[in-house]
């Protein structure tokens, strides 16, 4: 059968693709009887469950005295109260001694083939202990911020499990974000030192980054010390009395590789990582010490099924909750080996991460949807020059996966064979939510398939009644789990308001879904103004924001527009201020202005100068229309309460002429 043909049966008859019989039974939760057996115990015995795996996967130094306490009206969750751990002493100290120490803890593929470092959990720990005395030594302690922007090299990792040492709180923001929106993290976690780097490698360019930082720095009067490694070896200013070099840092005289961790509270603060909402603020979810480092580890167990001699890759950037999870915190609590990438996947080729899986038999391989509807297009040819027989399980995260890039994942990357997970989760829930389990569950392209034991999803209407089989509705989760975020930092008003104000006595997760006959959970996408570009959020309010900051703009309005790669792209409609003439240097101008305020991942694709934007009578765009534009439909649905139905023909006009 040709791929289409299989593609358009598949959509027709829902087609299963049940567990390879003769690997089933190999993985951590064997069969759907164990998930069924799990999830039970799970849901009528939290606390039993919940205690149990805490027990099992993090070493406490004290015990916890009570497992949950929940108060959904604060709202207010405390995991494992009482007890005391540190997530550096679970990820690196405790493996010096269970048979680990001489094991890759981390493989670091750079942008250049031939640079590789690889870590064992014993080097890995003295680069911790190093660089944790370096923050000491600039007076970082329990409870301060340090914000962290830096590319894909081992230093941010070793950053992060640093500062978790000295019970310190890391911001991560992802280095492809401009000094701006640098800028306002910095000045929204109040950090008291920030680590960057001289530059990016990407794609065989060295693009600065220590310029962002210093434009950033210009207003972020908490900062006391920037720390830079170099990695681009560019040109770069160093502030006399703030900046130092990483290197000369830890190679310091004073700076030992003892450095004794902190004994944490369950529930003392862990990270923060900021993620777009539907207002124009990124909000700060806060993750906490000893829930979110056993969910990490938990989901990374039960969807990928590390096991101790395997070799395991998850392509994401650390500076996404994908990588904190499943790079770093995840993996290493658990003793894995993980693979970091620095590159990208179509450079110097569209084979790059297949070259590197036969490189180092990779075994689990966690991407991206948008990343393998890329490479699809450039032909499975890129694919067939490699051994790739190593890989056990494949997952994808981000988006829903299309049918179409279902089956070339499963037929090019695995040989026909091979269960892709499907995971479905947030930054907020600090792990997986959603997903099937590798040999057992059946599978089901475009679906995440079924809530993990214990993770109670729901698919409810807008007041609260649960929804029917395959009618779509609010995503929702009404039992507590260990990752789930524990506040908005320096906002608790919103962390209610947008997690636990519109379905009491659950989280609202803020995606639409709908579940099918057998209970298979299909998810359809952001129900608030939030767009996913490539697998990443934007907060379309924060675009529109950027661009109504440019003195020619009087107003913005952003959607998001369906896009064969990305999933979809940023679309602006731009209503321009009187006397000002739209041409192509305005556009052009306005890419670069929205790039230099929030970064290249939030430009519009598109923009569209418009006389006016479709309005109600109380002065309320509406966006229902300008979405349906984009999509190519003239189905706007009741449109009589527009202050002026004729701005609608002269859109689908001016859309036409720039599409
Ligand atoms: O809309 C969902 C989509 O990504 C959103 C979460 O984005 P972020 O916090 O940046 O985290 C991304 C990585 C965990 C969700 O609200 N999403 C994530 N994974 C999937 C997904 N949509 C469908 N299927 C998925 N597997």
């Amino acid at each position: 059968m040709s791929e289409e043909k299989k593609i358009e049966s598949l959509q027709k008859e829902g087609q299963i693709f049940e567990p390879d019989a003769s690997k089933q039974g190999q993985a951590w939760i064997q069969n759907m009887e164990a998930y069924d057996a799990a999830n039970e115990k799970a849901l009528n015995d939290p606390d039993g469950y919940w205690g149990d795996r805490a027990k099992e996967l993090l070493t406490w130094f004290s015990d916890f005295d009570s497992v949950l306490e929940a108060d959904y009206d604060k709202p207010e969750f405390k995991w494992f109260s009482g007890g005391k751990t540190n997530v550096s002493y679970n990820c690196l100290d405790r493996h010096l001694t269970d048979g680990r120490r001489n094991k890759a803890a981390l493989i670091w593929q750079g942008e250049p083939e031939e640079d590789v470092k690889v870590y064992t959990y014993q080097m890995l720990h003295t680069e911790v202990c190093r660089f944790a005395n370096v923050l000491k030594k600039k007076g970082v302690k329990r409870g301060d911020r340090v914000a962290i922007y830096m590319p894909m090299i081992p230093e941010l990792a070793i950053a992060m499990l640093a500062c978790t040492r000295l019970g310190a709180l890391h911001s991560i923001v992802f280095a492809g974000f401009s000094s701006i929106a640098l800028q306002s993290r910095i000045d929204d976690c109040q950090a008291r030192v920030l680590i960057t780097a001289d530059a990016v490698l990407r794609a065989g360019k060295t693009i600065p980054l220590k310029g962002n930082a210093d434009e950033a720095l210009k207003d972020c009067p908490t900062i006391e010390q920037c720390i830079v490694v170099k990695r681009g070896g560019n040109e770069i200013n160093m502030v006399e009395g703030r900046d130092s070099w990483w290197h000369e840092e830890v190679n310091a005289e004073d700076i030992t590789s003892d450095c004794p961790f902190e004994e944490m509270e369950a529930e003392d603060p862990l990270f923060i990582l900021y993620t777009s909402g539907s207002t124009g603020k990124p909000k700060g979810v806060l993750h906490t010490t000893a829930g979110y480092l056993l969910y990490a580890a938990h989901t990374t167990q039960c969807v990928f099924d590390v096991k101790d001699d395997d070799v395991y890759w998850c392509t994401a950037d650390v500076g996404w909750i994908t990588g904190h999870s499943y790079i770093v915190y995840g993996p290493l609590t658990l003793g894995a080996t993980s693979v970091m990438f620095e590159g990208v996947p179509s450079y110097p080729r569209p084979d790059r991460f297949w070259q590197i899986v036969d490189k180092f038999k990779v075994n689990i391989f966690y991407t991206a949807p948008t990343v393998i509807r890329a490479l699809m297009r450039e032909g499975e040819e890129w694919v067939k020059n490699y051994d790739l027989s190593s890989l056990r399980v494949l997952g994808s995260v981000g988006e829903p996966i299309n049918p179409e890039a279902w089956l070339w994942y499963h037929n090019n990357v695995g040989g026909g064979k091979l269960p892709i997970v499907d995971t479905w989760w947030q930054t907020e829930t600090g792990g997986i939510m959603i997903s099937a389990l590798p040999y057992a569950t059946p599978l089901k392209p475009g679906s995440a398939t079924k809530a993990l034991p214990g993770i109670s999803a729901k698919i409810v209407r807008r007041d609260g009644s649960v929804a029917d089989a395959n009618e779509g509705g609010h995503l929702i989760v009404d039992k507590p789990w260990p990752g789930m975020l524990r506040n908005v930092w320096g906002n608790p008003d919103r962390y209610k308001s947008t997690y636990f104000a519109g379905f009491p006595g659950a989280y609202e997760a803020g995606d639409g879904a709908r579940m099918d006959d057998d209970g298979y959970f299909w998810i359809m996408g952001r129900l608030d103004d939030v767009i996913n570009v490539s697998g990443h959020r934007m907060g379309t309010a924060e675009v529109e924001s950027a661009l109504v900051a440019h003195p020619d703009v009087a107003e913005a309005a952003v959607v998001g527009m369906p896009h064969d790669v990305k999933g979809e792209t940023i679309y602006a409609y731009v209503t321009l201020k009187s006397g000002v003439e739209p041409d192509d240097d305005l556009l052009k101008a306005l890419k670069i202005w929205v790039r230099k305020e929030i970064g290249p991942i939030a430009t519009p694709e598109f923009i569209q100068f418009a006389d006016g934007l479709p309005k109600t009578r109380s002065g309320k765009i509406m966006r229902r229309v300008l979405r349906k534009i984009v999509e190519g439909s003239d189905e706007f649905g009741d449109t009589s309460t527009l202050a002026d139905p004729g701005v609608v023909t002269d859109l689908v006009e001016g859309n036409k002429d720039l599409l």
